[in-house]
């Protein structure tokens, strides 16, 4: 085992029933003997995670609840309480993509959905569990963000705002724990996952696109728990999101015209109600 802080800890990771939060929920215990807990709502693909553990599905277990509900955060902070559960680590990972499509198309309902879970999901774990995380003595919150929150993209309003949304809570509190607790913000690209299934990705030739330009879900896993492992406090993944983060920083207005400009000559029909 890698000699780290990492090692041996207790981890809350949020949407580890897939995707990026499955493989870091792997990663930690296969190779810092990590106990998880993971939060998702679908059973069977916790069951599937951990039949996929094998032997070290002892170092996993989970809950099942939607993290867009504050009662839900109050009750799984009872239920750490009445184990005995001393958390080291919080993650908020999960989180939804809704399907592209203008702001003035979409209703104030799923903005108000997506605020809820990519949002005020990490908002209300940080809330209820933050004085438990912090008698921990290496003490640790990580949110997992997008490069959506470095530059807004025309067609996500909602996605982008809540992941904005997130990135400024996580600054915000990093320096309000500056010394106490690190606080961590990964700000990956497109990432191979089924984060997509919102979308109307009808065509190959599109599918194939995002396939090429998007990173290998296991690639991004590696550089997010290296990131932890280092108490790295900010980490942008992929050739996308380092663009997005450069055009946000030296061309905040053009360069969403010129991104925007870009997606419509695509003729990908993903793309269409932009038009
Ligand atoms: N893939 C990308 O291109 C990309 C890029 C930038 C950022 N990200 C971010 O990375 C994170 C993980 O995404 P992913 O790509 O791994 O997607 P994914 O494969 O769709 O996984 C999302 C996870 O979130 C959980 N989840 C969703 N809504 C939930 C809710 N209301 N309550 C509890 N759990 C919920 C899902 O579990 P259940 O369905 O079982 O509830 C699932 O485990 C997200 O925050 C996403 O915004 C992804």
């Amino acid at each position: 085992m890698k000699n780290n802080w990492l090692n041996n800890k207790t981890v809350i990771i949020t949407g580890a029933s897939s995707g990026i939060g499955r493989g870091i929920a792997i990663k930690l215990i296969k190779e810092y003997n990590c106990t998880v807990l993971g939060i998702a709502r679908s059973k069977e693909k916790m069951e599937r995670l951990s039949a996929e553990l094998g032997t070290d599905s002892e170092k996993f277990s989970y809950c099942l609840f939607d993290v867009s509900s504050k009662e839900n955060w109050k009750n799984y902070r009872l239920y750490l309480e009445k184990k005995g559960i001393k958390p080291d680590i919080l993650i908020n990972n999960a989180g939804i993509l809704p399907e592209f499509k203008k702001a003035e198309n979409t209703s104030a309902e799923e903005i108000e959905g997506t605020m809820n879970i990519n949002f005020y999901g990490a908002v209300y774990s940080v809330k209820e569990l933050l004085s438990l995380i912090l008698k921990s003595s290496t003490p640790a919150v990580v949110n997992i963000d997008s490069s959506a929150a470095l530059m807004p993209l025309a067609g996500t309003a909602a996605y982008s705002a809540s992941k904005a949304a997130l990135k400024a809570f996580t600054e915000a509190i990093r320096e309000e724990l500056r010394g106490r607790c690190y606080v961590g913000l990964i700000c990956p690209g497109f990432t191979k996952t089924d984060i997509f299934r919102s979308q109307n990705l009808t065509e190959k030739r599109e599918e194939k696109i995002i396939r090429i330009i998007s990173t290998s879900c296991d690639y991004a896993v590696k550089r997010i728990v290296k990131s932890i492992a280092k108490k790295r406090e900010l980490t942008v993944i992929g050739t996308d999101a380092q663009f997005m983060k450069l055009m946000g920083k030296i061309m905040p207005v053009k360069g969403g015209k010129m991104i925007s400009a870009i997606l419509k000559k695509s003729g990908f029909k993903l793309f269409d109600g932009l038009n």
